[in-house]
């Protein structure tokens, strides 16, 4: 299986992530590493150990990281994941406390430690990994990849223009962009097409193991709020967890990326540089401040409502 560590702000979509990534037989979750973003990193570091309980893995390593940005004060999407983080669905407090080194050591330790490249998925703002390549840079030489979900090529969330978890922390995401490993970004463009149809959402709620009734409550709370009587529930992060199991799902382009850092309406947006190269279709190259990404554009839905159903129903 293939060496992987999320970094997440759990968050329904995170724990939606995290139960994929414990549950697929092709992966290896080795680590999990908390920051502030959808609620407090504290309130993060008690979902994530609730949901692996909850998973059957309660063994994996889970640490708490930093409590806000580089720069910016921490803003929480509590009007989006409740007052807890993740739905308020009432889950058990966690049994056991997170480890007892910083996520920045722990990132460390298991991406040397690991006999295989890791891949790195960051489902939150990037305020750790940008933090681990700034104090620790020789971890490049054991990363694979990073998958991170962030971004937008089109349109944003949190602004007009910018994506939650990039501008959360702009400066952060900026540093992971160029960390100088192959990157893919799983932005808003493929993020919120991933729905997992209502029979689906409504079998997994009814299933009387923890962890896949669990996928089926936080799937049901993502349901969008269009008044349908039998709504989806979208896989939001969950989608770069399968990107990693199944990269052939998933279309993307290699081009230019560069974080706005500048004050003002701008700020925090992914600035794609999708311009057509005259008789060439790869002729963009990337410069230090604009490295060349693996953007996703387009996704197999029903593959990965497949793949997701399939792990959590295992
Ligand atoms: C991102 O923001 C968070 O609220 C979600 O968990 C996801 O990581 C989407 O913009
Ligand atoms: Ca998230």
């Amino acid at each position: 299986p293939i060496p992987v560590i999320i970094d997440c702000d759990t968050g329904i979509d995170d724990a939606l992530a995290l139960l994929l990534a414990v549950r697929h037989p092709g992966l290896d979750l080795r680590a999990v590493t908390c920051v502030a973003g959808n609620t407090d990193v504290d309130g993060v570091v008690r979902n994530t150990l609730t949901v692996l309980e909850q998973a059957g893995a309660p063994e994996i390593p889970v640490a708490r990281g930093a409590e806000r940005p580089l720069i910016e004060a921490v803003r929480t999407a509590r009007h989006v994941h409740g007052h807890d983080g993740m739905g308020d669905l009432g889950l058990p407090a966690p049994a056991r406390t997170p480890a007892d080194v910083d996520a920045v050591t722990l990132l460390r330790r298991e991406i040397l430690a690991s006999p295989r490249p890791v891949t790195l998925i960051p489902t939150a703002p990037a305020t750790n990994i940008a933090l681990l390549l700034r104090t620790h840079p020789e971890v490049t030489r054991n990363i694979e990849r990073i998958v991170f979900m962030g971004g937008a090529a089109a349109v944003g969330n949190a602004t007009p223009v910018a994506e939650f978890n990039v501008w959360h922390d702009p400066e952060a995401a900026a540093i992971l962009l160029t960390a100088g490993v192959p990157i893919t970004m799983y932005g808003l463009d493929v993020f919120r097409r991933v729905i997992v149809p209502g029979p689906d959402v409504r079998r997994l709620r009814a299933s009387a193991e923890p962890g896949t009734r669990l996928a089926g409550e936080l799937l049901a709370h993502r349901g969008p709020a269009t008044g349908e009587t039998d709504p989806g529930g979208g896989l939001g992060d969950a989608g770069a967890v399968c990107a990693v199991a199944d990269p052939e799902g998933l279309i993307t382009h290699r081009l230019p990326v560069e974080v706005s850092l500048a004050p003002g309406p701008s700020r925090g947006q992914t600035i794609v540089d999708r311009r057509a190269r005259p008789g060439e279709s790869e002729l963009h190259e990337g410069t230090r401040e604009q490295p060349l990404v693996d953007v996703a554009l387009d996704v197999d839905v029903a593959r990965y409502v497949k793949l997701y159903l399939a792990a959590v129903e295992r």
